[in-house]
């Protein structure tokens, strides 16, 4: 007998609802949500966003990665009302409006740096944010590992997701110690 198992944070129709209005991939958004609706859930589901991916909806894949105002953010931990007045960014801002990948996307495809691609929405985003943050870029094999250090891979064995760190920071002129 199959068992279905609810979401830990499945919107029921007594919530509390808020409105909210943000800026999702450049465009402003303004919706009507249930305090307790993941932001996670609201990209996908809400605004259709599917390119952000949900793994163990706990904080430790790091699947569900965008970058909030900037920075790097897991949005299964966050509440879509706690992202009122944000900036979001997803996998699906990154690449140019004509296809082009961006560099990391691109340095990924070179390295052959994903198999099943599950995690890979997430690695970009991780990359792309701490890309855009850092000053000095750290390209030896501790300070790439460590940049990747917020998220999982279960196919790839993690080297050519390196590797792939490596080729994008080269693909962008951005040298560093390593
Ligand atoms: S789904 Fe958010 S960290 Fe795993
Ligand atoms: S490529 Fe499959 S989980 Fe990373």
């Amino acid at each position: 007998m199959s068992r279905r198992i609810a979401p830990v944070l499945a919107e029921r129709s007594d919530d509390p609802r808020r409105a909210i209005n943000l800026t999702v991939n450049g465009e402003a958004v303004t919706r009507d949500v249930s305090t307790r609706l993941l932001l996670s859930d609201f990209l996908r589901h809400d605004l259709r966003l599917t390119g952000t991916h949900v793994g163990c909806e706990h904080g430790v894949c790091g699947c569900c990665t965008v970058l909030i105002d900037g920075h790097s953010a897991r949005s299964c931990l966050t509440l879509a009302v706690q992202a009122d007045g944000s900036a979001i960014r997803t996998i699906e801002s990154v690449a140019a409006d004509d296809g082009t990948l961006h560099p990391v996307q691109r340095a990924f495809k070179e390295c052959h740096a994903l198999q099943c691609g599950f995690c890979t929405p997430g690695f970009v985003m991780s990359i792309v944010s701490h890309f855009e943050e850092a000053g000095t870029l750290d390209l030896s094999e501790d300070g790439v590992r460590e940049m990747l250090s917020g998220n999982l891979c279960r196919c790839t064995g993690y080297q050519n997701i390196v590797a792939a760190v490596r080729r994008a920071a080269e693909l962008m002129g951005r040298g560093g110690k390593g």
